[in-house]
C-alpha cells in the first residue's frame, strides 16, 4: 500500500514541528509548502537527514508551488501571521483571512479529497473561511483548538494532583482560548469528575478556577514568554493526533472546531465541540445537554466566534 501524503501549508514553527512528528510517527510522506522561498526546502531536507538516525522512512519535500499538493490525503494549514505580544487573535483576522482565501483555492484545485485541519488564528473564524474558500464538504474541514486547550487543562490538572497526564481527561467546548468553556463535571482523573475530587479534598474550587483561567490564557502565557512567536510544540502534537485519527480511522472523540448546522442550536458556524474523527472526516458531532451556567458560557463563546465570522463575511462577501 502506498504511503499517505500529508501536505503542510505553512512551514514556520508549527509546520516544521508537524513535519518532524509525521516522520517520527511514520504517518506518511510530507510536502511542506510556504510562500517563503527556501524555508520549506531547507526544513524538509534537515528533517530528512534526521531520518536515518531516528529510523523512519518518509519522503520530505519542500515547495513554493501549490501543484505539489496534488493527491494529498491530509492538509494541515498553519499559513499566516502568528500573534505578537500585545496582539489579540482578532487583530490577525484581516491578514489571515486573505491567506485562507489563497490556501482554500489551492486545496480546492489540487487536493479536493483531503481531510483539512486548520490551525491558523483566529481559529474558529479562519476555519470557517477556509471551508468556504476551499468548498470542500464541511465534515472534511476542521479546526484544531479543543485538543490543545484540553491538553493544556489536562497538563495543569495532572501537575496539581501529581498524577499521570494519561489518567486525566478534560472536556472543553466553545471558541479557542479566551472564550473556551471547560466542563468540569466531564473532566476527570481516572473517571472521577473534578467536582468529586474537590469533595474528596484533592483540591479546592478556587484552585480549579485558577487552573481554568491559566488554561484560557495558555496561548498568551507562551506568547509573552517567547516574545517572538507563539506556541508550536503542543499545537503541532494536537493536529497530529487529529490527522492520525482520520488516517487510521481511529474514530477518536476529540474536541475540534467543527461546522455546526443546527447542532447545539448553532447554524453556519465553526465552534469547538466534541466530534468523532474517522475515515469519513467528522463522522459525528457529540451533542450533550447544556444547562444553566454552561449553556450561558457556551452561548457567549458562540457569540464571540460569530462576531469574528461576521467580520469575515463583511471583508470577503464572495466567500458566501
Ligand atoms: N501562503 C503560504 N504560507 C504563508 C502565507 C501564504 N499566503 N503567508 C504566510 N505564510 C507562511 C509564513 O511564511 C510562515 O513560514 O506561514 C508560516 C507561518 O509560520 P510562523 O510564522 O512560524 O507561525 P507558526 O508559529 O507556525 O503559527 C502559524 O498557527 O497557532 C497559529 O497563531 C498561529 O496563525 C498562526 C499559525
Amino acid at each position: 500500500m502506498a504511503r499517505n501524503k500529508i501536505a503542510l501549508i505553512g512551514s514556520g514553527q508549527i509546520g516544521g514541528t508537524l513535519a518532524h512528528l509525521v516522520g517520527l510517527k511514520e504517518l506518511g510522506d510530507v510536502v511542506m509548502f510556504d510562500i517563503a522561498e527556501g524555508i520549506p526546502q531547507g526544513k524538509s531536507l534537515d528533517i530528512a537527514q534526521s531520518s536515518p538516525i531516528s529510523g523512519f522512512d518518509a519522503e520530505m519535500k519542500g515547495t513554493n508551488s501549490y501543484e505539489a499538493l496534488a493527491g494529498a490525503d491530509v492538509c494541515i494549514v498553519t499559513a499566516g501571521v502568528p500573534r505578537k505580544p500585545g496582539m489579540s487573535r482578532d487583530d490577525l483576522l484581516g491578514i489571515n483571512l486573505k491567506v485562507m482565501e489563497q490556501v482554500g483555492a489551492g486545496i480546492s484545485k489540487y487536493a479536493p479529497d483531503a481531510f483539512v485541519i486548520c490551525i491558523t488564528n483566529p481559529l474558529d473564524a479562519m476555519v470557517w473561511a477556509l471551508q468556504k474558500a476551499s468548498k470542500l464538504p464541511a465534515k472534511k474541514v476542521v479546526g484544531m483548538a479543543g485538543v490543545l486547550d484540553s491538553a493544556r487543562f489536562r497538563y495543569f490538572l495532572a501537575d496539581e494532583f501529581n498524577v499521570s497526564v494519561e489518567d486525566v481527561t478534560a472536556f472543553v467546548l466553545g471558541g479557542h482560548g479566551d472564550s473556551m468553556v471547560p466542563l468540569t463535571r466531564y473532566s476527570t482523573v481516572a473517571g472521577i469528575p473534578l467536582p468529586d475530587l474537590v469533595k474528596m479534598g484533592w483540591t479546592s474550587q478556587a484552585r480549579i478556577d485558577e487552573i481554568v483561567t491559566r488554561t484560557r490564557n495558555g496561548g498568551a502565557e507562551i506568547v509573552n514568554l517567547l516574545k517572538t512567536g507563539s506556541a508550536f510544540y503542543a499545537p503541532a502534537a494536537s493536529a497530529i493526533a487529529m490527522a492520525e485519527s482520520y488516517l487510521r480511522d481511529k474514530k477518536r472523540v476529540v474536541p475540534c472546531a467543527a461546522y455546526l448546522n443546527g447542532e447545539y442550536g448553532v447554524k453556519d458556524t465553526y465552534v469547538g465541540v466534541p466530534v468523532v474523527i474517522g475515515a469519513k472526516g467528522v463522522e459525528r458531532v457529540v451533542e450533550i445537554e447544556l444547562t444553566g451556567k454552561d449553556r450561558e458560557a457556551f452561548d457567549k463563546s458562540v457569540e464571540a466566534v460569530q462576531t469574528l465570522t461576521d467580520a469575515c463575511k463583511k471583508i470577503a462577501p464572495d466567500l458566501l
